[in-house]
């Protein structure tokens, strides 16, 4: 897969694509990350890639000639739909879709994908119209730019292709379920007088894959009750589910405030 990314800040991008997983999937060809500084495209002496607003009102807005022309540069074209040969085209924007692992899931199953940062108040709308297959939010907050949303989708898009991540560790996350994870420990076994829970030590793994998804019903419970109303909860979570609530489980998310 190759995932091009389209930024007025490029350095943003040297540690996170030089640390740890993501390293490694790049540098055993797994995946590819290529960064387009839009500014290279900026056709003035100055590279002014921003503007202000028509209409008025504050902050600027990015020019769409620079940003159409390093699209082009990648394959896209103006009115191409999502399947027809170039790349699909995401905007991070606050403004956008819900990002969740869902959308992450088929963003992995793409050959290219090109993430389109904005900065300042946003993009022309007309290279938007033109260029974007689709508007991506991470969360319910407004960041300085779509850089480190990029950074997520990227991140979360890498280690859903096969070969990234070993072992079963995918298929156990939170999310993949539908539940949030279930706790974790190592060793030393009592840490600062709090022991390891019994379970875990007893060798029997029926028993421990019992603890663990009664541990990852209530904390999704206590934490994120709507994802229990998915239609894709395992059967046994739901059975699980109605019998804790029988037992009686507080909504936790209001305490302490
Ligand atoms: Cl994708 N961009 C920006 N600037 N802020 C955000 C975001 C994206 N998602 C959440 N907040």
């Amino acid at each position: 897969m190759i995932i091009t990314i389209l930024t007025l800040f490029p350095g943003l991008f040297d540690g996170f694509l030089t640390s740890s997983i993501l390293a490694r999937a790049i540098a055993r060809g797994l995946i590819e990350v290529r960064l387009v500084d839009i500014r290279d495209y900026a056709k003035d002496r100055h590279k002014v890639c921003d503007d202000a607003a028509y209409g008025g009102g504050p902050g600027m807005v990015m020019k769409p000639e620079p940003i159409a022309e390093a699209l082009e540069a990648i394959g896209a074209r103006p009115g191409a739909v999502a399947g027809a040969g170039g790349p699909r085209v995401a905007y991070l924007t606050p403004a956008g879709r819900p990002y969740t692992q869902v959308l992450a899931s088929e963003l992995a199953q793409e050959k290219q994908l090109a993430l389109l940062c904005g900065r300042y108040e946003g993009v022309d709308q007309r290279v938007i119209d033109a260029f974007v297959t689709e508007e991506i939010s991470i969360g319910d907050y407004v960041l300085s730019g779509g850089e480190v949303a990029a950074m997520a989708v990227v991140d979360s898009v890498a280690r859903l292709i096969p070969g990234v991540i070993t072992g079963d560790s995918l298929e156990e996350e939170s999310f993949a379920s539908g539940l949030l994870e279930y706790p974790h420990y190592t060793r030393p076994e009592v840490f600062r007088g709090v022991s390891v829970p019994d379970v875990l030590l007893s060798g029997h793994h029926e028993k421990i894959r019992q603890w663990r998804l009664r541990k990852s019903v209530e904390k999704t419970m206590k934490l994120r009750p709507e994802l229990l109303e998915s239609d894709s909860l395992p059967e046994e979570a739901r059975e699980l589910l109605g019998k804790i609530r029988e037992e009686g489980v507080e909504d936790e998310r209001n305490q302490g405030a």
